[in-house]
């Protein structure tokens, strides 16, 4: 489709009305041609994070803008520039970054007021018009699809391992669930030589991680004390990082199954946000624990440099047609979610 003849689009809004949770509702408006420094892309693909379904039953904390277009995650093709952008052109592959104001460097409060899909309209639309600094070149080896499932989980995983973590080859990495952060950690584990141990609900989505690589698998509704499960595995000596996405009901057993000299990165709360973490507990084996919050366009960039380098394409779950958001959303909470659910526009 041409931008210059495209002049409306659909797109999905979350509605508010009293005190009801928000609803979905597919509108048509125009489409906005792109400022100075703006970019036009026809979204090709997005991902749905548990952030979203967060979003959408109004639970999710910080600013949300009233009228929503939801979902942080899309890749798209550029249909038109403004006329002083100079980072892409016309035809080029790009995704967007989650938070569209912080580029590199330390995290500010303010960049809280441009995360996509919360603060800001996000991804959820056929067109969408964005700051030239708020996108990233998708590496070439990934289509639309796996690339839209990488602004928000896979930037969380990469921070957590890597630039936080600094995983080292021979590492044992624990990763809770087999949502996507998880199950991208588990692959940016494996390209970083390292071993995961990986825990699920379901023996069949441990079958699944393992065919992906994992070295050891963990069934956390039959092992309720799936901590001693992780030292027995590690004979005794515990992970040397985590991905702590299971939040109150899993920290203090993911601080229990850390190694001295370990790191965790706290980024989740699939059981509610929160708990608590024992200075001792850090402190008595030299340990870390570094909250996160996904990262910037620089470690986008370079999450993307290793995933061409090592040649990783995300797993992708299932794959909605566009009118089949709301269906995207119900199949969260399923049970059914192995790694990423995509929407195709
Ligand atoms: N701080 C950040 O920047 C950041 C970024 C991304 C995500 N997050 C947060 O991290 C969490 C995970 O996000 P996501 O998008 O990867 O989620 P997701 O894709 O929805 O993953 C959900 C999966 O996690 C597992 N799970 C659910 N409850 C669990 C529990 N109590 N203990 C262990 N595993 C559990 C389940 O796997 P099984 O079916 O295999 O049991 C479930 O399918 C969410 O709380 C999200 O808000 C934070």
């Amino acid at each position: 489709m041409n931008a210059q003849a495209q002049t409306t689009q659909r797109q999905w809004q979350l509605r508010k009305s009293g005190d009801a949770p928000p609803r979905l509702e597919l509108v048509e408006l125009p489409v906005r041609q792109p400022g100075e420094h703006e970019v036009l892309v026809r979204v090709h693909a997005v991902s749905l994070n548990r952030r979203d379904v967060y979003v959408k039953m109004g639970r999710y904390p910080g600013p949300m803008r009233a009228n929503l277009v939801p979902l942080s995650d899309g890749a798209g093709e550029v249909i038109a520039t403004g006329p002083k952008a100079t980072r892409f052109g016309k035809g080029d592959r790009v995704a967007a970054i989650f938070f569209q104001g912080w580029q590199e460097g330390r995290f500010k409060s303010e960049h809280l007021a441009t995360a996509l899909g919360g603060a800001v309209d996000g991804m959820l639309s056929q067109y969408v018009t964005l700051n030239e600094n708020g996108l990233v070149a998708i590496p070439k080896h990934l289509g639309y699809e796996e690339a839209a499932t990488l602004p928000c989980a896979g930037v969380t995983a990469w921070n957590g391992l890597v630039t936080r973590g600094h995983t080292r080859p021979g590492d044992f990495v624990l990763l809770q669930g087999t949502g996507g952060v998880a199950i991208l950690g588990l692959q940016l584990a494996q390209a970083l030589r390292a071993r995961a141990v990986i825990t699920s609900s379901s023996d069949e989505k441990l079958a699944r991680a393992k065919q992906l690589g994992a070295a050891v698998t963990i069934n956390y509704k039959t092992t309720p004390e799936w901590d001693k499960a992780v030292l027995a595995a590690t004979d005794g000596g515990g992970v040397q990082q985590a991905l702590e996405v299971g939040g109150k009901q899993t920290l203090g057993k993911t601080l229990a199954s850390l190694a001295p000299g370990g790191h965790v990165a706290l980024i989740g709360g699939l059981s509610e946000f929160g708990g608590d973490i024992p200075a001792y507990a850090l402190m008595g084996r030299n340990a870390t624990a570094s909250g996160l919050y996904v990262g910037s366009r620089a470690d986008f960039e370079a999450l993307n440099a290793f995933l061409e380098q090592h040649q990783i394409k995300p797993v992708i779950g299932r794959v909605f047609e566009f009118d089949d958001a709301p269906a995207a959303y119900d199949y969260m909470d399923s049970g059914a979610l192995f790694g990423k659910v995509v929407i195709r526009l």
